[in-house]
């Protein structure tokens, strides 16, 4: 049953209309189901339980303590990639030593802080990053747990922006000089070799990609063995992609989990996955009320404006990637209405501020509610205060009940830690 669904007329998160949630809270706001999110985990940890492993949420899809303390509460580890989502992990609930440590530029502060922690490992992707990891864990008198991000060369396609996996790209260490890499992190004093790393990209419809990468992972990983490296963990990344659209494609996590253990299974390590958007894309929409609406002159098809008051700075995936997100009126449209083509588009001063182009709608008008859907990853935590426009609530629905678990910005937030200097006064 879709966590999110008409009920009676009116557009449900669980057992909570959305207009409830707009009337109490105001918009924009996200909203989240903890039912769809435990059930994305659950589905994975199934399909994944034939061998040891470990689900390693990437917080940088959604970071909200409440929902990441969902995951925790299932049992879930972290992929972090800065200081800052270490901090959330930890203080949502997640124990050091399930959280993994990746990024191509890590400060000597965030290195140290991790050491401090007792994470489960860095994925490092540089040499330059190994030495630097040792010599810091030497100065805190630490040993520090390494894997080496490789990158496999492998063509994830998906959009260019979220592609990793080609040595073009800023990420890891090319497989070619990845052995190499290996050869000197065994050498250096401070370091545990624990694990081998990859990603090649996000939002990946497509799972023979993914296949090509880990074949080419598993044979590397062999002879990371042969070097004599105390391996624990071999972990594949994330980038499970979902369907954005009604009906697109994606795969399953069964699928997704045979592809997985096909790849890296026999290894006899611990299998670590690090899925973001698939286990919090879906469970959320951003709650948006329309303000006006009005005649376009000439252009792309569409034959009006909807403005309604969310915009990139709360969504930025539609003007970054060109991404679409299926957008629903919240009080059910009647049946054989005529779709209005429309550009939604938000109060920000660009041309790029846009939910949707030359989009099919039921026809909309001034206090609409529209939930924008597949919310839940990549978009409150790319949300700005661009314009100055306060960041949105987030809202977590269980069942029934729902919480506010991020307060609306003020317009004090907006300005703390601003200060008018002396000579300006
Ligand atoms: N692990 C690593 C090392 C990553 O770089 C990423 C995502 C993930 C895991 C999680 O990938 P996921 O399972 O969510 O696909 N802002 C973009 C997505 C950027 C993804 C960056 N890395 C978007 O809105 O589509």
């Amino acid at each position: 049953m879709p966590t999110v669904a008409y009920r009676g007329g009116r557009l449900h998160c669980e057992e909570v209309p959305l207009d409830a949630i707009a009337r109490e809270v105001g918009t924009p706001t996200f909203v989240y189901s903890h039912a769809a999110i435990v059930a994305a985990y659950d589905a994975l940890d199934r399909a994944l339980a034939a061998r040891p492993h470990l689900v390693c949420y990437a917080l940088k899809a959604n970071g909200n303590l409440a929902v990441v303390r969902a995951l925790a509460a299932r049992g879930a580890g972290a992929d972090v990639t800065s200081g800052g989502e270490l901090y959330r992990a930890l203080a949502a609930g997640i124990p050091a030593s399930r959280i993994v440590y990746a990024g191509v530029g890590k400060r000597d502060d965030e290195i140290a802080t991790a050491l401090e922690a007792g994470i489960l490992g860095f994925n490092v992707e540089s040499e330059a990053e190994l030495e630097a990891i040792d010599a810091i864990a030497g100065r805190l008198g630490r040993r520090a747990r390494v894997a080496i991000r490789v990158n496999p060369d492998v063509d994830p396609r998906t959009h260019p922006y979220i592609a990793t996996g080609l040595t073009d790209t800023k990420f890891g260490i090319p497989m070619g000089r990845a052995l190499d890499a290996y050869r000197r992190a065994l050498g250096l004093a401070h370091l545990d070799v624990v694990g081998v790393d990859c990603h090649i990209g996000s939002q990946l419809t497509d799972l023979a990609p993914l296949a090509e990468a880990f074949a080419r992972l598993r044979a590397f990983t062999l002879e990371v063995r042969a070097l004599g490296a105390p391996l624990e963990y071999v972990d594949v990344g994330g980038g499970i992609g979902i369907p954005y659209h009604e009906g697109q494609a994606a795969p399953d996590p069964d699928a997704y989990a045979r592809t997985v253990l096909e790849g890296v299974g026999d290894l006899g390590l611990t299998v670590i996955v690090e899925p973001g958007r698939f286990l919090v894309g879906n469970a959320g929409v951003l709650l948006t009320r329309v303000l006006f609406t009005k005649p376009r002159a000439v252009g792309n098809g569409a034959t009006r404006f909807v403005i309604v008051d969310a915009a990139m700075n709360d969504l930025i995936r539609p003007s970054l990637y060109q991404a679409h997100h299926d957008l629903v009126p919240v009080a059910e449209p009647a049946p054989g209405g005529e779709p209005v083509v429309a550009d939604v588009v938000g109060p920000v001063c660009e041309s790029a501020d846009f939910l949707a182009k030359a989009r099919p709608l039921p026809p909309l008008e001034r206090g609409d509610l529209v939930a924008v859907r597949s919310a839940g990853a990549y978009g409150f935590v790319m949300a700005s205060n661009y314009n100055a426009r306060p960041r949105a609530a987030e809202v977590l629905v269980h069942g029934r009940e729902f919480a506010v678990v991020r307060a609306r910005e003020t317009y004090e937030d907006l300005v703390r830690g601003e200060t008018i200097p002396p000579f300006l006064r």
